[in-house]
């Protein structure tokens, strides 16, 4: 097929909150790459907004300043989706892309999606079709919606496209890619720094307790439903606790979690065996983890890296959208269930745990897939072909 002119085309990426940097780097850089570059104007919602949730990573990453920063700041769901629209939707008037490109699930995901499918402008989703099947965290609300309003969509494991089948969307308009989460991790794994431990929250000595030849353990913990309610949160600071007399724990504390603990006036910043930290810089948080013995997380993005890094997981949540972790890779999901937890980390302290693979197509060319899709696709929608319209 001829190629169309693409010179005068925009594609208009947007990022919000912490994850979504990681995933947009590779992305911008694909896209802007030779041959067929495309002309990209990237939005930064402002959703996370502090030096050590956004600004680190745009320095790390080398993403260039966003030409846009809509500046939402935290608020409720209702509140920040909101505004996030709101003050989008002017942008698109200005810029008038040919097509919006948003990653992941955060909230920042959804309103932006949402506001460009009203305005008849395509939309193109990054780490499409995981499905947790558990409407309660908000980001699978995020997800499915944004899912049924875009116009091309790209997954990063094989059971994406059949949740996306499952909910009706057409097999033409879905991309089996890989994970840019992934591209970002092989690009920078090298230059993994160590942590500054100079910046310690809790009154330990992080040299003693490391540096015992034990090796260590790292914690991330942030979702609603494990550290909004007093006592789920009670529950797992208890268990970790527990794990860190067996092996030190490295925690680097999520804002929304620190808030929380200081709320309930939990004494686990007390601990002698936990190192805790301020959320830390991606490069630093890769060397950690590439490091660590065992990782336990809520996160999603951590379950990927781990089973990218090889590095046993323990995933304290009752499900999981990125179940090729658990089939392929180095991921347990344990739930919050304190004596699952305490088991599956002993176990894995005994004999190392899983061996694990890493699932295909997760070999750092992600990005540079999703741009050859993208350039035949507005090709053929500048051509008049059309043939993934809706
Ligand atoms: C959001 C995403 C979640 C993602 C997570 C990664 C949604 C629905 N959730 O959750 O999918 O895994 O980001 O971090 O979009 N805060 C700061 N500095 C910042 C940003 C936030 O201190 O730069 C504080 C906020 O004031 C708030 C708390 O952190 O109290 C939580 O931020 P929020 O954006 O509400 O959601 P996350 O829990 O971070």
């Amino acid at each position: 097929m001829m190629m169309a002119d693409l010179s005068t085309v925009t594609v208009l990426c947007v990022v919000g909150a912490r994850p979504n940097f990681i995933k947009i780097a590779p992305v911008i850089e694909a896209l802007r790459a030779e041959p067929d570059p495309l002309r990209t104007v990237l939005v930064h919602t402002g959703q996370h907004y502090d030096e050590e949730m956004a600004d680190s990573f745009f320095r790390q990453l080398r993403i260039a300043e966003p030409e846009i920063d809509l500046g939402v700041g935290s608020g409720t769901h209702a509140a920040q989706t909101a505004e996030i629209m709101f003050r989008f939707e002017p942008v698109l008037e200005k810029v008038n892309p040919a097509a919006v490109l948003v990653v992941g699930d955060v909230n920042s995901t959804i309103a932006c999606a949402l506001v460009a499918a009203k305005k008849s402008i395509r939309v193109i989703h990054v780490e499409a079709g995981l499905r947790s099947y558990d409407r309660s965290m908000p980001e699978e609300v995020n997800r499915v919606l944004t899912d049924q309003i875009s116009d091309l969509l790209f997954t990063t494991e094989k059971s994406a496209e059949q949740n996306l089948c499952r909910e009706g969307i057409d097999k033409e308009r879905i991309f089996f890619v890989g994970n840019v989460m992934i591209d970002t991790l092989r690009k920078h794994l090298e230059n993994a720094l160590p942590v500054d431990t100079t910046l310690l929250r809790n009154d330990v000595d992080p040299a003693k307790l490391l540096e015992n030849g034990k090796g260590y353990g790292v914690v991330t913990l942030h979702r609603p439903s494990n550290v909004d309610n007093p006592r789920v949160l009670g529950r797992l600071l208890d268990v970790l606790a527990q794990v860190s007399h067996q092996l030190p724990l490295v925690f680097p504390v999520h804002p929304r979690t620190e808030a929380r603990i200081r709320d309930g006036r939990f004494d686990f910043m007390k601990s002698q065996t936990v190192v805790c930290l301020p959320p830390l810089g991606y490069l630093e948080m890769l060397g950690l983890m590439a490091n660590a013995r065992l990782v336990l997380t809520d996160s999603g993005g951590i379950q990927e890296e781990t089973t990218a890094l090889g590095v046993p997981c323990v995933t304290m949540r009752e499900n999981t959208e990125r179940p090729v972790t658990e089939t392929e890779g180095t991921n347990t999901v344990v739930g919050s269930d304190a004596r699952r937890i305490r088991s599956v980390t002993e176990d894995i302290l005994a004999t190392g745990g899983k061996a694990g693979r890493v699932p295909e197509l997760w070999d750092g060319k992600a990005a540079t897939r999703i741009k050859e899709v993208v350039v035949r696709w507005l090709s053929e929608e500048r051509a008049g072909l059309g043939a993934h319209r809706r």
